[in-house]
């Protein structure tokens, strides 16, 4: 299972997120996150699901009036903690039925969390019960074009990887199509109001040539749901 890996694997993990020529992570914080900021512009209360160690977490820390952040991992939680000194933490298992918050939320992130989760029906559920009405849901995956060589695009599929590009951090992804992220958190009762395809610039690939590979194709895909 996924969900233990990162405590296990943590410290690989943090060796490679140190890395500055670590181009996975360079994308996430030169691109992904800006695009995925771009969604976010209802800065009130925030919750972060699968905050890792907390570097998303602090753009929302310095931009909203609270934030709160959930992790599985024991290690990525203690890491989070030290990086974000406003936010509450809480261990939480996406998979199962949320705890009790005492809040109610404006904004909630999940930026490369679903593509780890077996079951995203749970997620959409839940989140939609603690949003507050013009509450915003903002969803950051690997685009599934990304498998494309692995799998059918149109068949939900589980596909072996590694994360960073490092054989030491084997995981597994469940690809889904963009129509079942769509559909999914609709039929729980959002509204899709922003579909964010994003790709690899050209300033990236000067800096991170290896990355010439993905151009073609939309590397993440971003998308904000809104409860009305
Ligand atoms: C690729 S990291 C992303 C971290 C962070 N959101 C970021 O983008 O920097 C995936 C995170 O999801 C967490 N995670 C995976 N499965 C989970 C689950 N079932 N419940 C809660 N967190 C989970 C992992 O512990 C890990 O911290």
């Amino acid at each position: 299972m996924n969900n233990y890996i990162w405590d296990k694997l943590f410290k690989k993990y943090e060796q490679s997120v140190k890395k500055d020529e670590n181009a996975d992570f360079a994308y996430e914080s030169l691109v992904n996150t800006l695009s995925i900021l771009s969604l976010c512009d209802n800065l009130g209360v925030a919750l972060d699901l699968g905050c890792g160690d907390g570097r998303f977490t602090k753009e929302l820390e310095v931009r909203c009036q609270k934030t709160f952040a959930v992790d599985l991992s024991d290690s990525m939680l203690k890491q989070a903690k030290k990086v974000c000194l406003n936010t509450t933490f809480l261990k939480v298992d996406l998979e199962n039925k949320f705890p009790k918050f005492n809040t109610k939320f404006d904004l909630i992130t999940c930026k490369l969390v679903l593509m780890y989760l077996t079951n995203i029906e749970n997620l959409a559920c839940e989140t939609y019960k603690i949003l507050n009405k013009n509450g915003a849901l903002v969803v950051s995956v690997t685009h599934p074009m990304k498998w494309m060589d692995k799998t059918s695009y149109l068949k939900e599929d589980v596909v072996p990887g590694e994360i960073a590009n490092d054989k030491n951090l084997k995981v597994t992804f469940k690809s889904r199509t963009i129509q079942t992220y769509i559909n999914t958190f609709t039929k729980y009762g959002f509204h899709l109001e922003v579909v964010l395809e994003t790709g690899v610039p050209d300033s990236f690939v000067i800096k991170y040539p290896d990355y010439l590979a993905f151009q073609k194709k939309p590397y993440r895909l971003n998308l904000k749901f809104v409860k009305k």
